[in-house]
């Protein structure tokens, strides 16, 4: 802990837009990002890792741009270990309020001689070299111990001190391959803490993966030993099997503030608002029993745990749906509902827009109650974020037509795209409806890329329900997810089509780093 920090805050570092975009099949455009890194100044996040600005223009400019609007958390940018990339980041960060470079560099016998083809000594003095470089452009300088976890005790002690001494404000050691258990890993810290002369005059940080679902349960530990950055996602997005749940970490240490005895500036009402967003922009839908933002993280369905629920929710409630940004409501709206009625409906669900978005909400649930009697809280949500992820596409779906049936052999589909602002069209069969107009836009868009997954389910009951169709495409070992909802499950079959096109489109500007896993 800094000498300046409050003993019990905990500072929220969030790297949904940095290691959480590294998650296979998410990605990302600017203003997505741009969106993202808003709601994450809302909850009140501490620290935004706004991505890598060395790995693409792409990058650089989401760091940028969020580096220009963003006022009250601190903007930081990753980079290796090397001048280039150190360079570009600063650039990047410039414009921020609070501008923080972020250095990395792997400390482990394995990383360091497979991965680096580095000695010790070597990765030693390009902590010194990078950490001296990075503090010459910025004040506030992060430095991280890659795989940290697995690294020798006396090495980690003796590069942690010299980053310190070289200028780096806050040491933070991740485990990498969430390899670590809880109380040997706080116990690393303790070493840490009595071993590093120095070590007073930094934040100690903690990043966990998920590999063995132990990403919470370390950092946790870590911040009970005396950590008091924790890095972290929005539902948990990240490498592999992701990283520490930034809401789960925030409503254990709120619910359990017994326990942990700590403060974090998280306005917890907001995290259900962040879950949807990230879920919408990334495709990954969140597990329903997911802690804290899952579908039935507050549902209650057998008799007796009801029963229990509505004589005192503490029965079964360890926390109030309301803290994280849900209310009870049991309002179903339908086309006589009102502007009013359904603002109130948006606020229940946890979503934060703006005046013009609601406005274009309510007129997308105008046409949509036209279409179905009751309009149910899932099929609110669906239609919310349904149109997060359609701005500023590079394919916009124009006009669909579908024959199909057993009149209509081969079943046939006729279909109009927008591509950089141009309209074509075309018409082509298929062995059913959807593979008919998913050879349109092949068509259409020729690529090389592979449909992995077609996956359609419906929102709600009955069978006006609107569906909801993720599509998985891979290209080149890159996959991106794209999901589409709608009443008509073609349409919503296209719409995720296409999404997950434009999303190859972000992607394939994208090149990452060399060794960099993590
Ligand atoms: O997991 C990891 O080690 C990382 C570093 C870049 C902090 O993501
Ligand atoms: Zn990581």
């Amino acid at each position: 802990m800094s000498a300046n920090q409050d003993s019990d805050r905990i500072i929220i570092f969030d790297t949904t837009l940095r290691d959480g975009e590294q998650s296979p099949g998410a990605s990302m455009n600017l203003e997505e990002k741009m969106r993202i890194a808003e709601v994450l100044e809302d909850l009140g996040v501490d620290v935004i890792e706004a991505g890598f600005p060395i790995a693409s223009p792409g990058d650089f400019e989401a760091v940028h741009e969020i580096a220009k609007v963003v006022k009250n958390s601190t903007i930081c940018g990753l980079s290796r270990a090397v001048h280039g990339d150190i360079d570009r980041c600063a650039e990047a960060v410039k414009p921020a309020a609070r501008p923080r470079i972020h250095s990395v560099i792997a400390t482990s016998p394995l990383h360091m001689k497979y991965k680096l083809q580095m000695e010790p000594e070597e990765v030693l003095e390009a902590v010194i070299d990078s950490v001296s470089y990075a503090r010459n452009l910025c004040d506030d300088v992060e430095w991280s111990a890659e795989d940290g976890s697995r690294s020798e005790p006396d090495f980690l002690c003796q590069v942690v001190e010299a980053a310190i001494k070289a200028g780096a404000t806050t040491i933070n050691i991740p485990d990498t391959v969430g390899y670590a258990m809880p109380e040997e890993f706080a116990a690393m810290f303790t070493m840490l803490m009595n071993r590093v002369p120095n070590i007073d005059k930094a934040t100690l940080s903690v990043h966990c993966h998920n590999d063995l679902g132990l990403a919470v349960a370390n950092s946790l530990a870590a911040i009970d030993a005396g950590v008091r950055q924790v890095e972290c996602t929005i539902n948990g997005l990240g490498e592999r099997a992701g990283n520490a749940a930034l809401e789960e970490i925030v409503m254990a240490v709120h619910t359990r503030n017994d326990s942990l005895p700590f403060k974090t500036g998280i306005k917890t009402e907001h995290i259900m608002n962040a879950s949807r967003l990230v879920s919408a922009v990334t495709g990954f839908a969140v597990q329903p029993n997911k802690a804290i933002v899952g579908a039935n993280a507050f549902a209650h369905e057998s008799g007796i745990h009801q029963d229990g629920v509505l004589k005192h929710a503490g029965t079964y409630e360890i926390m109030t749906p309301e803290s994280v940004g849900l209310s009870k409501s049991t309002i179903v709206l339908g086309k006589h509902s009102g502007r009013h009625a359904f603002k109130k409906k948006l606020e229940e669900l946890g979503y934060v827009l703006g005046d013009n978005a609601v406005q274009d909400a309510f007129k997308r649930f105008i046409d949509l109650a036209d279409l179905k009697k009751e309009v149910f809280d899932e099929d609110i949500i669906a239609l919310v974020d349904d149109e997060v992820v359609r701005t500023n596409d590079r394919i916009q779906i124009g006009e669909l037509e579908i024959l199909c049936g057993t009149k209509h052999r081969p079943p046939k589909a006729e279909l109009a795209l927008t591509i950089d602002d141009e309209e074509h069209s075309c018409a082509a069969t298929g062995d059913g409806p959807v593979d008919a107009a998913f050879n349109c836009i092949q068509e259409l868009f020729p690529h090389e890329a592979k449909l992995q997954l077609y996956q359609v389910h419906a929102v709600t009951e009955g069978t006006d329900a609107q569906a909801e169709v993720t599509v998985r495409l891979e290209e080149n070992g890159r996959t991106v997810n794209g999901q589409g909802a709608d009443t008509d499950t073609m349409v919503a079959s296209v719409k995720a089509y296409v999404n997950a096109l434009n999303k190859l489109l972000v992607k394939r500007e994208k090149m990452a780093p060399a060794a960099l896993s993590a």
